[in-house]
């Protein structure tokens, strides 16, 4: 791993991707881990003489310049967590004559921000003019953006491949934490896949279920398995093209040694509103004219008792509608009950990290990932192409 420790910062303009990518809501941002978790390698290299140029996407604005995907709101919250100014270079083009020149007067220890790299079209298709153009700007690259390294985009790979590079504090702890989970688990080991849909975890699935000993499906999705079992889930969310793919997961799980945990009760309700009423159903009772919004108290038992006993637990998605109660349950257990066992565990997931976050029980779990679909990408075995970049990338 090309780390920080081996380059050389001092007097040179460092172009740093981060993920800043911030759940948003009128304008205010509702979450601040990402922005936070950025901060040691910003703080590393003012302290090692960097001109700093941080560089983000907000959103999929898709190549167009939406002030609503504007960084101006991150740059305001970043000066306030470094204590000094950020200077936002702000430009619908991301790079423009001004910007080249603003970056120029940068002088050693300063921050600067890029305006949302996915305001050029050339930033989601790794187009060679606009890496160049973003390239122009500095000598040396970091990624330090987790959760945007399955993505290959101008501002990642293309940086890579141009500059001599390396992975940030951040990255560098999110695959140190990986690094066990993906090639010796402690065992046993066990996944909790949650969210709403089978399709988004077909890859983790199927990749899963070669390396756990224990596999809980829960959220949404357990829906579409329960009713490939022949049971009636009534108004449940369920993938109807989806239900051969459950039986095929099922049939090769029933071919392993493989503690499989789906739901056995149910929260139930007419709709999906915030303190509806509700009530708890076995999964055979669940009728026709309700749809389950979380697990019930039994399924939450037999969970707590599989994290009691295991060694690894990796958990991406929550069990149930949790942002909105009574649904929350569920989500809120789990989470204790991870907090509680002696497990080695990781959260991934911004739905499931940010429930652990809510909950205040961050500081229990060994390490939540910044990255949602970077993490099942790496659970899944790939390869992330903004870190596989980094590493290709020439020597400074
Ligand atoms: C994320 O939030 O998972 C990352 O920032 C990547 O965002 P994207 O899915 O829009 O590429």
């Amino acid at each position: 791993m090309k780390t920080l420790d081996q380059g050389k910062f001092k007097g040179k303009t460092v172009l740093v991707r981060v993920d800043f990518n911030v759940p948003m809501k009128d304008g205010e941002i509702t979450d601040t881990t990402r922005i936070e978790r950025s901060l040691e390698t910003i703080e590393y290299l003012r302290d090692h003489g960097a001109k700093v140029v941080l560089m983000s996407h907000l959103g999929r604005p898709k190549g167009e310049a939406k002030e609503e995907f504007s960084l101006a709101p991150v740059a305001k919250k970043l000066a306030e967590f470094l204590g000094g100014p950020v200077q936002f270079l702000k430009d619908d083009q991301v790079v423009s004559p001004d910007v080249k020149n603003w970056v120029k007067e940068l002088k050693e220890g300063e921050v600067a921000l890029l305006e949302n790299t996915r305001f050029s079209k050339g930033e989601e298709s790794n187009d060679d003019a606009f890496a160049e153009e973003l390239a122009s700007l500095g000598e040396v690259f970091v990624n330090d953006a987790f959760g945007t390294s399955h993505r290959a985009h101008a501002s990642n790979v293309g940086l890579a491949q141009r500059l001599p590079s390396y992975v940030g504090k951040l990255v560098e702890k999110e695959l140190k934490a990986f690094a066990p989970v993906l090639t010796e688990p402690e065992r046993p080991y066990v996944a909790i896949l949650g969210g709403a849909k089978v399709s988004d975890k077909i890859g983790i699935l199927e990749n899963l279920i070669d390396k756990v000993d224990g596999l809980v499906v829960v959220g949404a999705m357990a829906f579409t398995f329960l009713k490939a079992m022949g049971l009636e889930v009534g108004k449940s969310l369920v993938e109807d093209d989806k239900l051969d793919l459950a039986r095929e997961i099922m049939e090769k799980i029933s071919d392993k040694d493989i503690e499989f945990v789906l739901p056995i009760d149910v929260v139930v309700a007419k709709k999906l509103e915030r303190d509806v009423s509700s009530k708890v159903v076995a999964i055979e009772d669940i009728g026709t004219d309700l749809a389950g919004f979380d697990i019930g108290p039994q399924t939450i038992e037999r969970i707590k008792n599989l994290l009691m006993t295991a060694k690894t637990v990796v958990w991406n998605g929550p069990a149930g509608a949790f942002e909105i109660p009574p649904f929350h349950k569920g989500t809120e257990a789990i989470a204790k009950a991870l907090a509680e066992s002696p497990a080695f565990s990781i959260v991934g997931g911004g739905d499931s990290a940010a429930a652990i976050e809510q909950i205040g029980l961050a500081d229990e779990i060994d390490h939540i990932s910044t990255g949602g679909g970077a993490s099942l990408e790496l659970l899944e075995g790939k390869v992330l192409p903004g870190i596989e970049a980094v590493e290709r990338s020439r020597n400074a």
